[in-house]
């Protein structure tokens, strides 16, 4: 079956109020989902909140079912999480706080690497003496194979690798890494943060340890949600900072003991609503189906590359597969000076800072780009719109 545009954009009230090409940011929620996180939070108001858990815990469980049906995998390692960087954190200090990392070692990381996660890596380079080592990118952006090879070697302890960057719209060989990874037997972390929503995502396939993502871009899942996957062999030498008494149990004055594989990463306190919104999110997108929804934003995206292109801007991508991320600078004028030009007629599109992704943009001597990333609900007109007044723009 062909995908209903005119369906998903009647289910999606904000498209008759604004062009929204910023779903690498966040995207416009569908009806259903807003009418989840609404309805429970009247819900707790009548019957108060722990109450309204309890009447919506299937739902709540239902949720992170849906996720790990969207990656694949069994929904006793995934957690749902308040951010694709709690997830990340998470899983990073734990393993840390497991003593994965006692006598240090290298950790190899993608030049796509986003802020927040490289971030954690840098702390333990100070805390505990690992050693962060860049793998070089081949000559059109995605992370180069050989140099992994070549890093690859024993006193490696962890591998990082970066689905789609938050700052350029290639897709990275990262089922080649996991291959990789595994053979070396260190754990590879993906970053599905920009992936998830927008491409087939198959972690078994991937063959990564742990992944992490969250709700509210190509997901259309309410602000505040996440989701982490761990795979059993790793969430078992994990100790995640911040438990509680759902991820594990205080058994007398001197012990406590973790929950079991993905539930030691769960928390009691956080939004039930969003949590329920993220669910009805994931069945959204499932039902139109992500091969659909892939296929229409890949479309639309090399649209506007090849049309950007032609009126002279610089696009940014590289890659030999890309995704719906598509950055560019406009000759003569400032990224931000485009976006607020662009968001005075009714067009959201977000510009991405070299701090954001620092190993590849100041590489590549950039140090922004304004990036529109078009969702499967977005229109041709929108797309059209966005090139002519980027056109009007350069012609000045
Ligand atoms: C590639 C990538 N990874 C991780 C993150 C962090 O996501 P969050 O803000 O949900 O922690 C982002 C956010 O933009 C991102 O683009």
């Amino acid at each position: 079956m062909p995908l209903d545009l005119a369906r998903l954009r009647a289910d999606t009230p904000g498209c008759e109020l604004v062009s929204h090409l910023n779903n690498a940011g966040a995207a416009l929620s569908p009806d259903p989902v807003v009418d989840a996180v609404v309805e429970h939070l009247r819900l707790e108001a009548r019957v108060g909140g722990y109450e309204a858990a309890a009447v919506s815990n299937g739902a709540l469980v239902a949720a992170g079912a849906s996720v790990a049906r969207l990656l694949g995998v069994d929904p006793l390692d995934v957690a749902l999480t308040q951010s694709d960087t709690a997830s990340w954190t998470k899983a990073f200090w734990g393993l840390a706080l497991g003593g994965w990392f006692d006598g240090g070692g290298r950790i190899l990381v993608d030049r796509a690497a986003y802020n927040s996660h490289y971030l954690s890596l840098l702390q333990a380079q100070d805390s505990f003496g690992v050693t962060i080592e860049a793998v070089e990118s081949t000559a059109d952006g995605s992370l180069d194979l050989d140099e992994l090879d070549r890093r690859l070697d024993s006193d490696v302890r962890m591998v990082t690798a970066t689905h789609v960057g938050t700052h350029r719209g290639l897709v990275n060989p990262v089922a080649e890494v996991g291959l990789r990874a595994r053979s070396a037997g260190v754990p590879l972390f993906l970053d599905a943060c920009q992936s998830a929503g927008q491409l087939v995502m198959d972690l078994p396939a991937i063959g990564c340890d742990v992944a992490t993502g969250t709700g509210r871009k190509w997901l259309r899942g309410p602000r505040g949600t996440g989701w982490l996957f761990v795979a059993p062999e790793w969430s078992e030498r994990m100790c995640p900072p911040g438990i509680d008494g759902r991820s594990a149990t205080w058994v007398d004055e001197r012990r406590y003991e973790l929950a079991e594989r993905a539930r030691r990463f769960d928390e009691f306190e956080t939004s039930y609503a969003a949590r329920l919104g993220l669910g009805v999110a994931v069945d959204y997108a499932l039902a139109i189906g992500i091969p659909l929804i892939a296929e229409r934003i890949n479309q639309l995206a090399e649209g506007l590359r090849s049309a950007l292109v032609e009126i002279g801007a610089d696009v940014h991508d590289g890659g030999t597969r890309r995704s719906g991320i598509v950055t560019f600078t406009v000759p003569s004028h400032d990224c931000s000076s485009v976006q607020e030009s662009l968001a005075a007629t009714g067009i959201n599109v977000s510009v991405t800072e070299a701090p954001w992704a620092r190993l590849d943009m100041e590489q590549r001597g950039l140090s922004a780009a304004v990036r529109a990333s078009p969702h499967a609900y977005n229109s041709e007109e929108e797309i059209q719109q966005l090139v002519e007044h980027v056109g009007h723009l350069i012609r000045g």
